[in-house]
């Protein structure tokens, strides 16, 4: 089966990350984030990929080329204007002329999804579009999706008001297609599958079905669950293993240096230091962290339950406690990054600031 991947999003809601990077490229563990979903699909033996770019289209290729180094074929499909996730299905519709039904995914979305046992129930019910399902706590954020007790899709309501909501199940950003679908969407034009195409297969009678699965699902398009996937995975909470050479509660990378003293709270969890990364003496560090490589982490400074990217200096005594500090940062003796900072990529904070 060959997969299709979204990619062309601005992550409007994940800036300012998103604006040196594209979102699906952002580091999670200091690996570009489609990797984890490369990881998924060839663990399925999904290893045709398309991806639909629009936004920053050639950061992808710089970053992923061929996909020969991910264990992938990569194909790309690029738009001039953003076509919407429809239209970008749509163009590349010549790529995807082999008869087969198709998966179709997010680019911004971790689900440790059973795509054989999905593509099983998607031939079973002979389905023309099987939408994967997930249970969160505030669908408004997402599509709801009512099914009737067959699984089949009654109604498909993107981004409800609470008094539309009368479930939890939302679209997990996962899709199976039968190709004959495709042409339902009109080309070159920008179309939404959530707003116009399921809404009007579901009221015209086509077989839409779904597949609710169970198991570890993020979004991360917002800075806190950006933050938090790592916390998840550092945490124990999904398969993937971050890697590096361990010493107690530090998962370290290749040339990195740790000074004397340093202190752990906060419970279990990990602290991921990036390749070439220096931590100074004193340092304390509560729950996970994950700092990116060639940082710099000075004495007695104390990171909680935060994301570092690349190439960061932390200045002596600085705290930073649950937030997210972008790549190439400055920042100053002292000074405290809070609860939720999201600091732009080659800020330079002063010290004694208090953000
Ligand atoms: N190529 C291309 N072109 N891709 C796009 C475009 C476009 O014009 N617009 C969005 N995408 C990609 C994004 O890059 C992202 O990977 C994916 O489509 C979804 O876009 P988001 O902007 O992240 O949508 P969302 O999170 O608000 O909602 C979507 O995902 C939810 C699950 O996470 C919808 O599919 C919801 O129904 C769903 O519940
Ligand atoms: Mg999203």
């Amino acid at each position: 089966m060959r997969a299709v991947i979204l990619i062309g999003g601005k992550g409007t809601r994940l800036r300012p990350f998103t604006i040196d990077t594209p979102k699906p490229l952002l580091p999670v563990l200091n690996r570009p984030f489609l990797h984890y979903q490369f990881e998924i699909l060839r663990a399925h033996g999904i290893k045709d990929v398309i991806l639909c770019t629009g936004y920053q289209s050639a950061a992808f290729r710089r970053s992923l080329g061929s996909g020969r180094a991910s264990g992938v074929r990569l194909r790309y499909v690029v738009e001039r204007e953003p076509l919407g996730t429809g239209g970008a299905l749509k163009n590349a519709e010549l790529l995807l002329a082999s008869g087969e039904p198709f998966l179709v995914l997010n680019g911004d979305v971790l689900n440790t999804l059973d795509i054989a046992a999905f593509l099983r129930h998607h031939k079973k019910q002979d389905a023309s579009v099987t939408i994967a399902l997930t249970k969160v706590k505030d669908p408004t954020l997402y599509g709801l999706v009512k099914t009737d007790l067959s699984g089949r899709i009654r109604e498909f309501l993107e981004k409800p008001s609470w008094d539309e909501i009368e479930a939890n199940t939302i679209n997990a950003g996962a899709y199976i297609f039968d190709p004959s679908v495709l042409a339902q969407i009109p080309g070159g034009v920008p179309f939404s599958l959530e707003r116009q195409l399921f809404p009007h297969l579901v009221a015209s009678g086509s077989r839409v079905f779904a597949f609710v699965s169970a198991g570890y699902w993020i979004d991360i398009g917002t800075v806190e669950r950006y933050r938090r996937v790592h916390l998840d995975i550092l945490g124990g909470h999904t398969p993937f293993k971050p890697s590096g050479s361990r010493k107690g509660r530090l998962l370290m990378g290749s040339g990195v240096k740790v000074g004397k003293e340093l202190t752990y709270g906060g419970g279990p969890g990990t602290i991921v230091l990036g390749p070439g990364t220096t931590v100074g003496d004193f340092v304390r560090f509560s729950g996970s962290v994950c700092v990116g490589p060639r940082c710099a982490i000075g004495k007695g400074a104390w990171l909680a339950d935060c994301v570092v990217l690349e190439g960061t200096r932390v200045g002596d005594g600085a705290r930073l406690e649950r937030c997210v500090v972008g790549a190439g940062c400055r920042i100053g003796a002292q000074a405290a990054l809070t609860e939720d900072a999201a600091l732009a990529g080659g800020s330079e904070v002063r010290s004694f600031s208090l953000l």
